[in-house]
């Protein structure tokens, strides 16, 4: 199990894992704090503490729902009445709460290490009138899992395997809590998100794609420092095999926000480009560093606030497989 400390980023909690909800409150193993960082370059070192990015994973997967419904269909037919659904590094809970209203059927238990979100993602469940069939579980993934008192049927990791240091191990974790006939769904890959065109009318055409490699680089870091960091080929179909699972599909959902962005699509698109600006803006050519200083800056013209063009066009891969019976 992947255990860190780090000093600069407390998360405040404690050092045992606690599960909410459904009636459990029932303690469980590992340390309390971690230190992996998602969050584009908001360090050097690729920390981030997560409880601090509760709202910006919020909005951002509220933002990106219309996605994770599309994706969220494409499951329910592969995988049509799960009694109990993992969601496996949940966040705040948005894409937990989106499988307790597309499986109204289903209980829900939103997996995290961080207690924070976990509270928001409780708080959600409460709003969308699923708290009697929601739960928490508070711990490091993947020994969290340990807990569980039923195996899943469906056990979602969205965006979150590539926190944890041996992803092939963790993989192994997940199908054994799978229920015979039940599904493993990873959203993991894609393409990078777009938010401008290729040539801006500010600074050297091309900012994106220069943004993305400096990202790609922070990504290459950010792992290798995970704990029990593992390298590995990230062909997902194959590593489910090895898992001991049986592929059944692979599926890449969109996010099409054309232009005219809506402020909600704005305030990502800044959100996301001042994080890469306070993550990588001394890694850019001062040409750039300008161009992004222009693009977030509210009283320019040119800025992502007030520019006509800025649109958000994702797309998100799904591998699935199944535990044989
Ligand atoms: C990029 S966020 C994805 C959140 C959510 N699945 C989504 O798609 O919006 C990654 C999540 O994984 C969690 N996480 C990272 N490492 C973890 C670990 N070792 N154990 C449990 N959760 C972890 C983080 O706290 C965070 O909530």
């Amino acid at each position: 199990m992947a255990h860190d400390h780090d000093d600069r980023h407390p998360h405040g909690d404690d050092h045992g894992h606690h599960q909410h909800g459904g009636g459990d409150d029932r303690h469980s193993h590992g340390g309390g704090h971690h230190r992996h960082g998602e969050g584009h370059g908001h360090h050097d070192t690729a920390d981030v503490d997560w409880a601090e990015m509760g709202p910006q994973l919020e909005a951002q997967a509220e933002l990106f729902a219309p996605l994770y419904e599309r994706a969220l269909a494409w499951l329910a037919q592969r995988q049509t009445e799960p009694g109990l659904i993992v969601d496996a590094g949940s966040g705040p809970g948005v894409i937990a709460g989106l499988f307790a209203e597309t499986f109204p059927g289903a209980r829900v238990l939103a997996v995290d290490s961080a207690g924070p979100l976990l509270e928001r993602a409780r708080a959600r469940a409460g709003r969308l009138g699923v708290a009697d069939r929601f739960a928490t579980l508070h711990g490091e993934l993947p020994g969290a899992l340990a807990d569980l008192d039923y195996p899943a049927d469906l056990l979602w990791a969205g965006r979150s395997l590539h926190h944890l240091g041996d992803q092939r191990g963790a993989l192994a974790v997940f199908a054994e809590h799978l229920a015979p006939g039940g599904t493993l769904a990873l959203m993991e890959g894609g393409l990078p998100t777009r938010f401008l065109p290729r040539d801006i009318g500010v600074g050297r055409p091309g900012l994106q794609t220069r943004l993305d490699a400096l990202e790609a680089e922070w990504f290459a870091q950010m792992r290798s420092s995970l704990p029990g960091s593992v390298a590995e080929t990230e062909d997902w179909p194959a590593l489910m095999t090895a898992a001991g699972l049986k592929p059944t599909g692979t599926r890449s959902f969109l996010l099409d926000l054309p232009a005219p962005a809506t402020d909600r699509a704005r305030d990502h698109v800044a959100d996301t480009l001042s994080r890469l600006r306070d993550g990588f803006g001394d890694r850019l050519d001062a040409d750039d560093r300008a161009a992004l200083d222009r693009l977030l800056d509210p009283d320019d013209a040119a800025s992502v606030h007030r520019r006509p063009d800025v649109f958000v066009l994702a797309a998100h891969t799904v591998h699935t497989a199944t535990r044989t019976p």
